[in-house]
Order: C-alpha cells, then sequence, then structure tokens
C-alpha cells in the first residue's frame, strides 16, 4: 500500500507537470517578474544603507538575502491551501514567491528601516507582522511585511509582492539555527528543548536590547 506521503507527492508532481505543459513561458515571465522585484525592493536597501551611513558613520544594515520560492514550496502551499497550480494561483494567492532578508545591527535599525521603506511613495504596504514586540510562542523574533512594488518593463508597469523579513543578527543567529535544527531528519523536539529554545530566544533578546541601550548613550 502507498503511503500518504507518497500519494500526496504524486498528486502535487501531476499537478506541477500539468501546469507545466502549457503554462512554461507564463511561469518563466512571472518568476522573472519576480526576480525582477527582488532587485528593486534589494536596491532600495542599499540605498538607504549608503545614506545612513554617509549621515552616521556606521551602517544599519549587516547583511541582504533574497531568494524566489521553489516549485516544490510554491505546490506545497497552494495544495494546503486547496487551491489548484496555476500561475493565476501563484500571483494571488502567495505572497512570499519573492523573499529579502535584512539583518540589521541594532532593534532600531529595524523599525528605522520599515519607517523609511513605507514612506516611499511607490511602496504599497499590505501586512505587518511584528514578531519583535509579540514574539512567536518558540521565542521567534523578526518584523515581516508584505509589500507591493513596480516593476517597469518596456511596455507596461507591473505591481508585484514581496516578503520582507528585517531582524538583528541576534534574531538571525537564533532563527537560522532553530531552523537548521527543527528540519533535522526525524526529530521530534521535547519540551525540555521547546523550553530551552524559548529560553536561548530571551537571551539573545535581552542581549539586542542591551547592544541597543548602549548605541542610545553613545548617540545621546
Ligand atoms: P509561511 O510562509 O507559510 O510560514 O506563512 P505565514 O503566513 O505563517 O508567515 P509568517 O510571517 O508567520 O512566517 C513566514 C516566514 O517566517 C517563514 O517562512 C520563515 O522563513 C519565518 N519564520 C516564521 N516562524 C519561524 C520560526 O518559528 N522559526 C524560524 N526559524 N523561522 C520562522
Ligand atoms: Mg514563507
Amino acid at each position: 500500500m502507498k503511503s500518504a506521503n507518497v500519494i500526496n507527492l504524486n498528486a502535487q508532481t501531476e499537478a506541477f507537470c500539468s501546469c507545466m505543459k502549457d503554462k512554461t513561458q507564463s511561469l518563466k515571465k512571472l518568476m522573472t517578474y519576480y526576480s525582477c522585484a527582488i532587485m528593486e525592493v534589494e536596491t532600495k536597501f542599499n540605498v538607504l544603507n549608503e545614506e545612513f551611513s554617509l549621515q552616521h558613520d556606521r551602517t544599519p544594515i549587516t547583511d541582504v538575502k533574497s531568494r524566489l520560492k521553489s516549485f516544490e514550496s510554491i505546490v506545497n502551499k497552494l495544495t494546503k491551501k486547496g487551491k489548484e497550480v496555476s500561475v493565476f494561483n501563484i500571483e494571488n494567492f502567495i505572497n512570499d514567491v519573492a523573499g529579502v532578508r535584512v539583518c540589521c545591527s541594532f532593534i532600531d535599525d529595524v523599525y528605522m528601516l520599515v519607517d523609511a521603506l513605507s514612506l516611499q511613495d511607490d511602496v504599497k504596504v499590505i501586512a505587518v507582522k511584528d514578531y519583535i514586540k509579540n514574539p512567536k510562542e518558540n521565542g521567534y523574533r523578526s518584523l515581516h511585511l508584505i509589500i507591493s512594488i513596480p516593476i517597469f518593463l518596456a511596455n507596461e508597469k507591473k505591481e508585484m509582492r514581496v516578503e520582507i523579513q528585517l531582524r538583528t543578527i541576534a534574531m538571525d543567529f537564533w532563527a537560522s539555527l532553530e531552523h537548521q535544527l527543527r528540519y533535522k531528519k526525524d526529530y521530534q523536539f521535547t519540551d525540555e528543548m521547546i523550553n530551552e529554545l524559548r529560553i536561548c530566544a530571551q537571551t539573545s533578546a535581552d542581549l539586542d536590547e542591551r547592544m541597543n541601550k548602549l548605541k542610545c548613550v553613545l548617540q545621546d
């Protein structure tokens, strides 16, 4: 007997292949548009970083990483949402096909960048999830934005959605390691480990708070 996972995977592969058959070109086009949107967002953060560094002799951004969601994850997400795999549904029901992660030096930098970006007149903020002020149950902290920005093509302007995750280096350290541990094969967290991870997140949040205070003292 086939396991549920195998049946599920077959169904997803079939859905993906049938989507691909006649839609290869429009799928390629859509993914290219998302790459362009990523470039636009990266440029916006690079510009803000340059300007801030000119004025304050330090850079608020330590790293910008971007990714396009894999087809496998796209198919998984649409299937979970009960949507068929189509170019239309990718564009309309998935907000994180284009993802940009911005690592910042201090907590204040996260909010400064969010404010600066949100004020730009070509940026529409669709959703904000502040997991810094309201951390997730497991201790996860970051600020998530879903925005829409235009990309300018030869004959048209297209609004594209991008998910932006902003976090400090300390938050990124915790999230990267927690992610690695969570996806270790055949492994389940015990209650004790869940608690330990939450304590680590709190320790790293305390560190962020103390570093942020030091920065404020130096600025005054
Ligand atoms: P998903 O993209 O399906 O997770 O949708 P969602 O609407 O629940 O989004 P949410 O904004 O809560 O999280 C989106 C992304 O944030 C995830 O894909 C991860 O990259 C990151 N994230 C959220 N929670 C955690 C967490 O507990 N640990 C880590 N390491 N990353 C997380
Ligand atoms: Mg996601």
